[in-house]
């Protein structure tokens, strides 16, 4: 079977996987499917250097690469400034907040960072328009099928240098709504991410949101995202009218992951239930394992979380401090630490390689078929 959308990336299998692990997306790309790289950690040279050993270990299979240029940020102030640097946003950053989240560690006994660091110099401004045209610059300076773009619509000089490099261009979607935006853009595919997903995401499930953006934004291929974790959910979404799936938690557990094995422990061992979406991360509801550090957050009495991308810099410390205090098996910080994830993680089970998810989504993929065609015969 090579639908469409297959045969216009080169792959042989219609399965799109996100990550920000370099070995996963060579390792799923080799096996047949379409891995996309996140850009979103990296520094324009970190990601100039991880692109360099993607292309370098591909022998040629097809890779995509993904931007955040979120559509909304911050304000713009008085005087309609949209960019703000670093010490403009730090002002807006109220002090409790910061306290909040390092008051958490040390009730946790999560040690301070060393030598008394605060962080407060090198948080990067992450999430902004700036950052990610420094990244889009990087990329196109590389070979990728496809570049993604992240909340919101991308700006149409984007969409013209993209397209200029015979690149094709493909956004996220949780709504219709957005789905159209992103059609009227000139996108050559829509990501219909659902509520279930992890990282950001909308209110719609992916079994009501799938088949209303194909019908919508026809004839541009869409990719069912949001909950998918097996070959069966993958026939389920092509029934619905999906050129293909795009996946994202199940490559947390996977093999090849760059998270700590601890983290992925956690994840192989959760129950779809301990997800939810929070705006602790990010200031925009994003989905991650529930744990005592989503749960402060989230109670009655705690300070609402600052929007983007101010509460990302008000958390850098603590959130170092956590990540930091895991290598040397603090007890605390295990507890804490928390993770993107969506409820697929209820139907994982154990470690597997990316070659061999890949193969598990195949064959469930065509027994799944198979079943149907049976039932009906
Ligand atoms: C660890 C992690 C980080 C993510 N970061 C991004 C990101 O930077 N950009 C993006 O477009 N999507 C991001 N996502 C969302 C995925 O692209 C994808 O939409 C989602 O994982 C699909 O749902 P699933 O997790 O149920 O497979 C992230 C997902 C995970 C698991």
């Amino acid at each position: 079977m090579t639908p469409a959308i297959a045969s216009t990336f080169g792959i042989d299998f219609p399965l799109f996987a996100f990550s920000h692990c370099r070995d996963v997306v060579v390792a799923v790309s080799k096996a047949g499917g379409l891995g996309v790289f996140g850009a979103l950690h990296y520094t324009p040279d970190q990601l100039r250097e991880e692109l360099r050993w993607i292309e370098d270990h591909l022998d040629g299979c097809p890779y995509g690469v993904d931007l955040v240029i979120p559509e909304r940020y911050v304000r713009a102030d008085a005087e309609g400034r949209q960019e703000f640097g670093a010490a403009d946003l730090w002002q807006m950053i109220p002090e409790g907040h910061v306290r909040f989240a390092n008051d958490l560690c040390d009730r946790f006994g999560v040690p301070p960072l060393a030598g008394g660091a605060t962080l407060r110099d090198t948080a990067e401004l992450a999430w902004s328009e700036q950052v990610a045209r420094r990244q889009l610059d990087v990329a196109l300076e590389f070979s990728p099928a496809l570049l993604v773009n992240a909340l919101g619509v991308p700006p149409r000089d984007v969409v013209e240098r993209v397209r200029a490099k015979g690149i094709r261009i493909g956004a996220l979607a949780g709504s219709v709504r957005h789905a159209l935006k992103q059609k009227e853009a000139g996108v050559d595919l829509i990501v219909a991410n659902g509520y279930e997903a992890a990282g950001h995401t909308g209110e719609i499930t992916t079994m009501v949101l799938v088949p209303q953006v194909v019908e919508a934004v026809a004839p541009v291929p869409v990719l069912a995202a949001g909950g998918i974790a097996t070959g069966r959910q993958m026939a389920a979404a092509m029934v619905l009218g999906a050129s293909g799936v795009w996946t994202g938690s199940v490559w947390l557990t996977s093999a090849e992951s760059e998270l700590p094995p601890v983290v992925r422990d956690k994840l192989v061992a959760a129950a779809s239930e301990q997800t939810a979406r929070t705006r602790c991360i990010t200031g925009k509801p994003a989905r991650h394992l529930v744990t005592p550090y989503t749960e402060a957050w989230d109670a009655a009495d705690t300070p609402d979380p600052l929007p983007m991308p101010l509460q990302t810099m008000a958390t850098t410390e603590a959130l170092t401090r956590i990540s930091r205090s895991l290598a040397t098996g603090n007890e605390g910080a295990r507890e804490l630490v928390t993770s993107p994830a969506g409820q697929a993680i209820g139907l994982i089970k154990q470690v597997r390689s990316c070659r061999t998810i890949v193969n598990d989504f195949r064959e469930a993929f065509a027994a799944a078929l198979g079943g149907i065609a049976d039932g009906l015969g």
